[in-house]
């Protein structure tokens, strides 16, 4: 029987993606083609600022933001706290429920409530940090979080959410999908600058190990690996800065709807190209 103890929790904060805060949000232009229902996926691998990149998309766009690797952080901190045995997966799943995790949609993040107080101070620490992967790896438990995020989608359905599964198994009928990658080098970069800028020892060639055999765990796992959906557009962050993957992003969403609302209107004979036609930058296919 695996038990997890609260003793376990360390106190080394986690990995915070480098880089400025989000750009106010930029409201669709008057009149502008806005669609009622706009769901954008961002999957890939840890240390690639997905969540970061996430909510400033989310941000620009004016859309609704939905971290879901909060909510595995979420079920083991709950597993920790409540020193519940990992091995009972129905035991678990039932006790996470009993919790009643959801968001508060008016906060920016939104914070992440359990048993209605907010669980988000838990989410970084190092215990939880720890015990995410295999309790993410639950078939059980990533059912009911599927369901719960699907459910976010009917509540939220202009939202850009990112995770590992978004694309490929949550909303495989997403309008826009993106996974982003960076190579574990860069990425275990990263994390070392942020750890020495918390004073942190750091040894590069070890971060870089774990990050690769996170990567290897994460994408053999049985249950959801990591993918990189067929019709994702993907995108190596790791030569760019992350307002130019901010940026990049903006663009291909912006792309993306121009051309189907350039199609729609005027669907047969008509020129490609009109009033709302997909600009190349973030402001184009009326999503300024
Ligand atoms: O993105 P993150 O580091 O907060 O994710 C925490 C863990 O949850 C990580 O092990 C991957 C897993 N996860 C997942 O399996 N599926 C998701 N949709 C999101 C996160």
């Amino acid at each position: 029987m695996t038990m997890v103890k609260k003793n376990d929790r360390v106190r080394r904060r986690p990995v915070v993606v480098h880089i400025a805060h989000p750009a106010p949000p930029v409201p669709p232009a008057e009149g502008s083609a806005m669609p009622d229902r706009l769901i954008i996926t961002i999957d890939g691998p840890a240390g690639t600022g997905k969540s970061t990149v996430a909510r400033a998309l989310a941000h620009r766009l004016g859309l609704d933001f939905l971290d879901t690797g909060a909510m595995y952080r979420a079920a083991a901190a709950i597993a920790i706290d409540g020193e519940l045995n990992i091995d009972d997966h129905e035991q678990l799943v039932n006790e996470i429920e009993r919790r009643d995790l959801h968001f508060d949609f008016d906060t920016d993040p939104p914070t992440l409530l359990c048993c209605g107080e907010s669980i988000m101070h838990r989410l970084r620490q190092d215990d939880v940090t720890k015990l995410v992967s295999p309790i993410a790896a639950i078939d059980k438990l990533r059912q009911e979080m599927v369901k719960k995020q699907r459910q976010i989608g009917v509540q939220h359905p202009r939202l850009v959410t990112e995770g590992r599964d978004q694309g490929s198994v949550v909303f495989p009928d997403a309008d826009v999908k993106f996974f982003l990658y960076a190579s574990p080098r860069v990425r275990a970069e990263r994390r070392a600058k942020d750890e020495m800028a918390k004073g942190q020892p750091v040894l590069l060639e070890e971060l870089e190990r774990a990050i690769r055999e996170r990567d290897e765990r994460d994408s053999t796992r049985t249950v959801a690996p990591l993918t990189c959906p067929a019709d994702a557009e993907r995108i190596d962050t790791s030569h760019m800065s992350f307002d130019q993957v901010v940026d990049a992003l903006a663009a291909h969403v912006s792309r993306v709807l121009g051309a189907r609302f350039t199609r729609r209107p005027r669907a047969r004979g008509a020129a490609v190209g009109g009033a709302s036609g997909g600009g190349g930058g973030a402001g184009g296919g009326g999503i300024a």
